[in-house]
């Protein structure tokens, strides 16, 4: 009974961040917690709403505990990316024109499902599960980890 009244007030908490818009985007985030399977929680971000996120679009969003994620639409549905470049950790962002991640530091670049295609990078970016469910993005980050 306990926990379903924290996973309610959780997912309370995350509709009423949805409302606040930040960066001048409406990309807000909430929090909420799962049981996921053989006991171990996750936390699930709530990213963004699917309004915010057209078609083949990417948007970078911010999580409670401030770290960043690439969400990206495609005919899939949706991706959402890890902004940690696998090199030594520099912040990666979209490039539209290109329609790639790219990264400021040595210049590695991955397409857009993240694999590496240039730089001193021989790994993929961390992509994280993330589905729509409704008006909304969820990604799934195990607790205790960083993006
Ligand atoms: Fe990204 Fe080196 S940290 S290429």
């Amino acid at each position: 009974m306990a926990a379903l009244a924290r996973r309610d007030l959780l997912a309370r908490l995350g509709m009423w961040l949805a409302a606040v818009p930040t960066a001048g985007v409406a990309a807000w985030i909430g929090v909420r917690f799962l049981a996921a399977g053989r006991g171990q929680r996750v936390v699930t971000v709530v990213g963004a709403g699917v309004a915010d996120l057209p078609p083949r679009a990417a948007l970078t969003v911010e999580n409670i505990a401030g770290h960043r994620l690439i969400l990206r639409r495609d005919r899939d549905g949706v991706a959402a990316f890890s902004t940690v470049c696998p090199h030594m950790g520099c912040a990666v962002a979209w490039e539209e024109a290109a329609r790639e991640f790219v990264c400021p530091c040595h210049a590695a670049r991955f397409a857009a499902d993240g694999a590496p295609l240039a730089g001193p990078v021989d790994r993929p970016l961390r992509r994280l599960p993330a589905v729509i469910r409704g008006e909304l993005v969820y990604v799934e980050l195990p607790v205790g980890e960083t993006p």
